[in-house]
């Protein structure tokens, strides 16, 4: 049951055993495990990712050699009870903020700097904008910002006056677009954010999650900045059902930074959809491929915080100079490229769709957040 605590709901920003899902979990002498698992209707379309993720949680502990689930349907009174959980959540947990209800959240997180963070939130900001998709990339990375760049950006956001919000910079990509905020397309000069630290770090993502007048985004993507602190508690307590995407590099030093993020994650609340290893394997010219970082860090990260690894993004001269250029790789050709467009299609498949949600589990919250009333100016 401790383990089943690891499960999150992330909609309603709690855990399977706290919303009354997980009921029992039966230990037989070979190591099955046997867990039974109450939904609020029986046809929830969260059903598949609870699935993995209580298999992937309960199976990565020692002894375990099976997980099986037996899925049960609520009682009423016990729908009332996670009801009740949600409200508490909502009231006491999650402040009001802009960003759309449809919009499934993912911060990018690791960590320390350097891996990639930026450059794969922008190419898999792309590769989801070029499926048709409604983008929103919210660049947190306050003190050493570099998504306008490399998305090609320049300017200044504009602000709605009457609204009193920030308006993003919105691009079309194909058949979808990108809505973009930054605080270098808010600051007078590129050095001009770097006196942003810590509290006021939070502050502006606050405000950024807060203030922006969003559109209808199917996706909003978070560049975090590098570290686990402040930050990634404030994202919890703003926005408890964004999910993290953790990206490491094939070395085993930075799989430890790595871990202690996903460490986070779990004190938090928020669940780890996955693991991006970047600057996996050098192909060179010739077709020879060299693992100039190392190799398997981002596969031994996945097995041992109990989530898919999502992608291996080659190490490839593309990637770099397309975030110089503003020209994201993802929208062009190679194998980088192609491993971008496939994360992105691993995401949008996994993610059960919004309209499908109505009357389980996961809505539950946005009921709530409506019978609580309009949100305080
Ligand atoms: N797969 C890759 N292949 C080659 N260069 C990369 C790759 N991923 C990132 N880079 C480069 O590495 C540097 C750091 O990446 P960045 O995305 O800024 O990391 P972070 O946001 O985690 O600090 C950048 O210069 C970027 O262009
Ligand atoms: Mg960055």
């Amino acid at each position: 049951m401790d383990l089943l605590r690891g499960v999150i709901d992330p909609e309603l920003g709690s855990d399977v055993v706290d919303l009354g899902m997980a009921r029992q979990a039966h230990v037989a002498d070979d190591g099955t495990v046997t867990v039974t698992l109450a939904l609020t209707t029986a046809g929830c379309p969260l059903r598949a990712q609870l699935q993995n993720d209580v298999k992937a949680r309960v199976g990565s502990a020692p002894g375990v050699s099976d997980v099986r689930i037996e899925w049960t349907e609520m009682t009423p009174e016990q729908k009332a009870h996670a009801m009740a959980r949600a409200r508490w959540n909502a009231k006491e947990v999650a402040p009001p903020t802009a960003v759309p209800s449809t919009a499934r959240v993912r911060a990018i997180s690791s960590g320390k700097g350097g891996v990639g963070k930026s450059s794969v939130t922008v190419n898999l900001a792309a590769a989801l904008a070029a499926e048709g998709r409604a983008v929103g990339v919210l660049d947190a990375d306050i003190g050493g910002f570099s998504v306008p760049r490399m998305l090609g950006l320049e300017g200044r956001l504009a602000g709605d006056q009457s609204q009193r919000k920030i308006v993003p910079h919105t691009t079309a990509v194909g058949p979808g677009r990108l809505e973009v905020v930054s605080m270098g397309l808010l600051a007078e000069r590129e050095d001009a954010a770097l006196m942003w630290r810590g509290l006021m770090q939070n502050r502006a993502l606050q405000h950024f999650l807060e203030d922006v007048r969003w559109g209808d985004l199917d996706d909003l993507l978070i560049d975090m900045p590098p570290g686990t602190g402040d930050v990634g508690m404030g994202l919890a307590r703003m926005l408890p059902r964004a999910e993290v995407v953790l990206v490491t590099t094939p070395a085993r030093a930075a799989q430890q930074v790595a871990a202690r993020a996903a460490d986070m994650a779990r004190k938090t609340y928020l669940r780890v959809a996955g693991v991006v290893e970047n600057m996996s394997s050098f192909t060179c010219e010739h077709g020879t491929s060299y693992a100039l970082f190392g190799e398997g860090g981002g596969a031994a990260l996945a097995a041992e915080i109990g989530a898919p690894l999502l992608a291996s993004i080659p190490l490839e001269a593309s990637v770099a100079a397309g975030g110089d250029s503003g020209n994201p790789v993802a929208l062009g050709d190679g194998p980088a490229a192609e491993a971008f467009r496939a994360l992105a299609r691993r995401l949008v498949e996994e993610a059960p769709p919004a309209e499908a949600m109505a009357g389980c589990s996961a809505r539950i919250l946005e009921r709530v957040e409506e019978a609580l009333g309009p949100k305080p100016a």
